[in-house]
């Protein structure tokens, strides 16, 4: 009798979470996902938005838009340029262009992982996480 009135509530207290936790619905990926498009946004916003603009669109012939961009195809390439930069010419869409993109050693690792995140999320067509453990081997092998 004592033992059931102490596992009853037990009981209740368990259901309660699984079914809050069921009703929740964010898997522990969508949560990362979201954390690393959350930062990837600032990321952009401090570093890249300046000559590909805030809505991914690039300037005119001379910055390249990454929204729509087929050079995303290339994903290791996306990651290396970010870090190293890129001599000119590159061609984007079927348009040639043709200026130095600078090299931007302030970011981490996680920054490019969480940027590279935002930006196939936001432009490219991908709703997963660029994990930064996929992003250290690429940058390992095009180190300079
Ligand atoms: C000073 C201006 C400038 C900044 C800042 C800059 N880029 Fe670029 N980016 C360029 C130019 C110019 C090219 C084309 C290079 C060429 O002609 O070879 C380019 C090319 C690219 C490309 C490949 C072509 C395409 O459009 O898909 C990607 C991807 C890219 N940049 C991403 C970024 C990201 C991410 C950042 C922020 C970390 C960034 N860029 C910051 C100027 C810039």
């Amino acid at each position: 009798m004592r033992a059931n009135q102490i596992r009853f509530p037990a009981g209740m207290a368990l259901l309660t979470a699984t079914l809050l936790y069921s009703l929740s619905c964010q898997s522990d990926d969508e949560i990362k996902r979201q954390r690393y498009i959350t930062e990837g946004i600032l990321v952009y916003k401090n570093n890249c938005a300046n000559c590909h603009q805030t809505d991914g669109k690039g300037l005119a012939a001379l910055y390249p838009p990454l929204a729509g961009s087929d050079y995303l195809a290339k994903k290791d390439s996306v990651i290396c340029l970010i870090r190293y930069g890129q001599q000119g010419p590159i061609v984007v869409n079927g348009k040639r262009y043709n200026r130095p993109m600078p090299a931007q050693p302030q970011l981490s690792d996680l920054e490019i992982a969480e940027l590279v995140t935002y930006i196939y999320n936001e432009w490219g067509n991908e709703t997963k996480v660029t994990d930064v453990k996929e992003v250290k081997p690429v940058l390992e092998a095009c180190r300079r």
